[in-house]
């Protein structure tokens, strides 16, 4: 008598049961996405609070090498500056770390959005390889840049300017100081970037997840870094309508290229796709 009852009720227990359990999993991914904004709310609120006393920061250092570099006496004056260059570089380091914290927050979030405007890839290519000239002799590379005359694209020019940034800084820095080259050529509709070096390289497996967010495929103890540079790259490339991808061989190098079209293109909403 008692196991009949009890066997009347064992499927309303299992339902029971099921619906406990999707109760559990509704509330555990509704606390996980909380979890999730308070994260990303958390890192646009701390880049913000860093931002500010970098910039005064930078400020100061840079005044400070302009009245070094003006000073009469040269006795300690090239070690001062030695010091202050170090730590320009540091602070710009920092910077650029803060900011790209601000772009991962803004892409996840959805607010990331590109402003095109006519420009120039040559000069915006050109300007970036020449700006990266001293920190290319600091670590011992030969950087050229190749490129066919003027490029007239339609583009958000602080943000291409971003992509050649973070293209030649990794060129650099895992290039195991082997000469780093970057060729831009165009067709009439589309303009191709390739930023080439001759070091580590990249195993196949790792070809794709890289351009994931914090993906690295390298040792923390061997190079410094967030794994976002390629990431944020990666979606200013698709804002504009563009490719990436890499060609790389273990130990004999790398070689990223992007291609991006050159007509002008829609108004970019904010999730970087063309807005109605
Ligand atoms: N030129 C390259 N040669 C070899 N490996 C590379 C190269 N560029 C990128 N990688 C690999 O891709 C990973 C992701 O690159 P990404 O630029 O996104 O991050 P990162 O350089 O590690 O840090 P950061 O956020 O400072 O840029 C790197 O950690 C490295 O493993
Ligand atoms: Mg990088």
């Amino acid at each position: 008598m008692r196991g009949g009852r009890s066997r009347r009720w064992k499927p309303f227990r299992a339902l029971l049961r099921i619906r406990t359990a999707e109760r559990d999993a509704h509330e555990l991914a509704t606390e996980l996405r909380e979890a999730v904004r308070i994260r990303d709310e958390f890192l646009t609120i701390a880049a913000h609070e860093l931002k500010t006393p970098l910039t005064s920061l930078q400020l100061q250092l840079d005044s400070l090498a302009n009245a070094l570099e003006n000073a009469p006496s040269a006795g300690p004056k090239s070690m001062l500056l030695g010091k202050v260059d170090t730590a320009i570089r540091q602070t710009t380091r920092l910077a650029v770390l803060v900011d790209d914290l601000l772009d991962v927050s803004s892409i996840t979030q959805g607010r990331f959005a590109i402003h095109p405007e006519e420009a120039d890839l040559e000069r915006i290519v050109r300007d970036v390889v020449s700006r990266f000239s001293s920190e290319a002799a600091r670590v011992g590379c030969a950087l050229t840049v190749e490129t066919p005359g003027p490029v007239a694209a339609r583009v958000d020019r602080l943000r291409i300017e971003q992509v050649c940034e973070n293209l030649i800084t990794n060129a650099l820095k895992y290039g195991c100081a082997k000469p780093v080259h970057a060729q831009l050529t165009a067709t009439d509709s589309k303009a191709r970037l390739i930023v080439r070096d001759g070091g580590i390289g990249i195993a196949p497996e790792d070809r794709e997840r890289i351009f994931g967010r914090f993906e690295r495929a390298v040792s923390a103890n061997h190079y410094g870094g967030l794994g976002l540079g390629l990431f944020i790259t990666h979606r200013i490339v698709e804002a504009h309508g563009g490719t990436i991808h890499v060609e790389s061989e273990l130990l004999q190098g790398s070689a990223f290229v992007v291609e991006l079209p050159r007509a002008p293109i829609q108004a970019e909403g904010p999730s970087g796709k063309p807005s109605a």
